[in-house]
């Protein structure tokens, strides 16, 4: 391509005119880059137009191709002949294992996609998963995609009560989960959660249950209830895929907001299976013929569905997928897993490195990590000591660290190094990846000046839509509108601090909203607070994110309690004990608070908003900052002296 190479600070792009192409396409035609990235992909019937902007915020991208996303995951290899190329290496908690080929897994599939129309099923109508990382988890989210069911999958780990909110508002017709899973060394019920959320004649919407047998545990058995072996048994093994609309909903998942109703963020066929595809490929440098790819996401978040399930399938890639968690029997168990299948690609989260630091660099000690060549991290800021561990350690310094920031909302990776194109600096995401136009504005919108010492925080923006962008909240038009594009018009607010260094990289600073981000999973204060007053004791409660060594927050709450409920109830540490299981059973074990103190008065502002900043000092141990705002002052000191009493456990 003819025009000048990007010139870039310390960037090295200059040293792979493949990757300097693609910047500078990307900047001269930016609706001609994607269309590009779009054809790589297998249409039923080609787009014409590549972006429809009319609508804006709401895009609509290839808005008249056709597409499926399981045909593109799945028969495109297999007709192309690498059907008996590896797609799943799975490794079970106990160790069990089983590889699935594209020509298994399309096999296993379409017979999923058989069962599921024989339950019923139909485009467009939704379903909800509850599943472990097994691979009948991948299965039913292709099978799904097939016939056009949207799939709306629930993290295993969040409780019955959560599930069924998630079930009643995307008023799903069909559950599929598991007897249960292996976590921790044992078996995890599932399917007892998912009865939880049914019984009493809740989820009125859901029609059948799907039932995978994993652990063989007992299970009750409800006259919704299928076993999927029995469904798949019986259901033929030839299914054609059609193409749908690329609009078409492909999926909806749940994440926290600022409020306490959590959003259902929805992502459409082909602008999503586009984003993922082609960024699944650029920022880890994919080699499908050759690499061993691994991706420690559970499936329930959006790196499993992006970087799991579609991204690495769509590419062609053989990947790993493991069951449980890194420290059963011991903390050697993902190196011995890489050591095994010889990965080349590992993607994690800072929270796992953190955690392996403060364990020491022993339990890599005789594994052969020689296979690995680029390590990925996501979920929230790697800080530079994590990060020189992890290329240390783990990388022996010779591996490239593709620090990826994005959201759920964002679908795909938008800010990231792109291997052996830049030089990576210890705690930066460094660039926004060809196609994406980023922006760190100040309160009024103004883009923040970069100077030779960088620049002032401020908020990170997208300037301009991109393929793999949410569609919007799942009913609720209006939430999406205040949430992303109300604050800066014309521009999504990410919800993330961000400056940058005087080489113009990026630096994320975290959440500039009342988001807490606990071991990279995303939480609200707003959710764990409404959980805590439904407890007949909590008159008021305010939660923060207090800062964490190994899981960059933790949740620390303090509540007001009734005085008219307490006559009876036990000491304040019991008391602490009780609601922190309370919230696990609301919401799930990792919103557990680490802390909660209990407190006579919260600290407040005239017009009566909770000043969290000053809970965070006193949560974090910090001398109060300035409290002349607070509408009585005497609060924060009578907080301040009750501290003493440390964590509850
Ligand atoms: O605060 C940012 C943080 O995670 C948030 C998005 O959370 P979620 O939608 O659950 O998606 C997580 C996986 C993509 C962001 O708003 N975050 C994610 N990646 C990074 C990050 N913060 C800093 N650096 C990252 N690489």
């Amino acid at each position: 391509m003819e025009g000048p190479l990007p010139t870039w600070g310390i960037l090295t792009v200059m040293e792979r005119p493949d990757l300097a192409n693609l910047y500078r396409q990307a900047e001269t035609d930016r609706l001609g880059f994607w269309a590009e990235q779009a054809n790589r992909l297998y249409w039923h019937e080609p787009f014409t137009q590549t972006l429809d902007w009319t609508q804006a915020p709401v895009a609509r991208w290839f808005a008249d191709g056709k597409i499926n996303a399981c045909f593109n995951a799945l028969d495109r290899h297999v007709l192309a002949g690498n059907g008996e190329r590896v797609a799943l290496l799975f490794e079970g908690e106990p160790g069990d294992t089983k590889s699935f080929t594209y020509a298994d897994l399309l096999t296993e599939t379409k017979r999923a996609a058989n069962a599921l129309l024989a339950l019923g099923i139909r485009s467009g109508d939704r379903v909800a998963l509850y599943m472990p990382m097994i691979p009948e988890t991948v299965i039913a989210i292709l099978a799904c995609a097939r016939i056009g069911a949207v799939h709306s999958v629930v993290f295993g780990g969040f409780s019955a009560d959560s599930l069924r909110t998630r079930i009643d508002d995307a008023q799903a017709k069909l559950v599929i989960t598991s007897d249960g899973g292996y976590r921790k060394g044992k078996a995890h019920p599932l399917k007892d959660a998912v009865d939880h959320a049914l019984s009493a004649g809740n989820c009125p919407s859901i029609e059948n249950v799907l039932v995978v047998k994993r652990t063989g545990m007992d299970v009750a058995w409800n006259e919704k209830d299928t076993w999927w072996t029995d469904a798949l048994s019986t259901a033929d093994t030839e299914h054609v895929a059609e193409g749908f609309d690329a609009e078409h909903p492909l999926f909806i998942l749940y994440t926290s907001g600022t409020t306490g109703k959590p959003k259902g963020i929805l992502h459409t066929t082909g602008g999503y299976l586009t984003g993922v595809s082609y960024t699944h490929r650029t920022v880890f440098d994919l080699k499908p013929e050759s690499d061993v790819y691994w991706c420690t996401a559970d499936v329930g978040w959006i790196t499993g569905h992006s970087y799991v399930v579609y991204g690495p399938l769509a590419n062609g890639a053989t990947q790993v997928i493991y069951e449980g968690t890194p420290d059963i029997p011991t903390f050697e168990r993902w190196w011995q897993i890489i050591e095994k299948y010889k990965v080349s690609i590992f993607y994690t989260a800072p929270t796992a490195i953190r955690t392996f630091m403060k364990i020491g660099k022993e339990i890599v000690s005789g594994k052969d990590l020689s296979s690995l060549r680029i390590l990925g991290s996501v979920g929230e800021p790697i800080n530079p000591e994590a990060w020189l561990w992890y290329h240390e350690v783990i990388g022996n310094s010779r591996c490239e660290i593709v620090d990826t920031w994005w959201q759920t909302e964002t679908g795909s990776i938008m800010i990231s190094p792109i291997p052996f194109a830049f030089k990576t600096k210890p705690g930066s995401t460094q660039r926004p990846l060809p196609g994406i136009n980023t922006s760190i504005v100040d309160e009024d919108g103004t883009p923040v000046v970069q100077t030779d010492s960088g620049s002032a925080a401020g908020y990170l923006t997208i300037d301009e839509p991109w393929p793999s962008m949410l569609r919007g909240i799942w009913g609720d038009p209006e939430r999406f509108i205040e949430t992303y594009w109300s604050r800066f018009p014309g521009k999504y607010l990410a919800g993330d601090g961000a400056r940058y260094d005087r080489d113009g990289d990026i630096w994320l600073l975290g959440r500039i909203d009342d988001v807490i981000n606990v071991s990279g999973h995303r939480l609200s204060t707003a959710e764990i607070e409404s959980a805590l007053v439904e407890h007949h004791w909590v008159a008021e409660a305010a939660v923060v994110g207090a800062k964490d060594e190994v899981t960059e927050q933790a949740i620390v709450a303090f509540v007001i309690l009734r005085q008219d409920e307490i006559a009876d109830a036990p000491d304040e540490e019991t008391i602490g004990k009780i609601l922190r299981t309370w919230v696990t059973e609301k919401i799930g074990a990792i919103a557990r608070p680490r802390q909660i103190m209990v407190v006579t008065e919260l600290p407040k502002t005239r017009s009566g908003k909770i000043m969290r900043r000053l809970l965070r000092d006193v949560a974090e141990g910090r001398p109060i900052g300035d409290v002349t705002t607070l509408a009585d002052s005497s609060v924060m000191t009578a907080i301040n002296d009750k501290l003493s009493a440390g964590a509850n456990d």
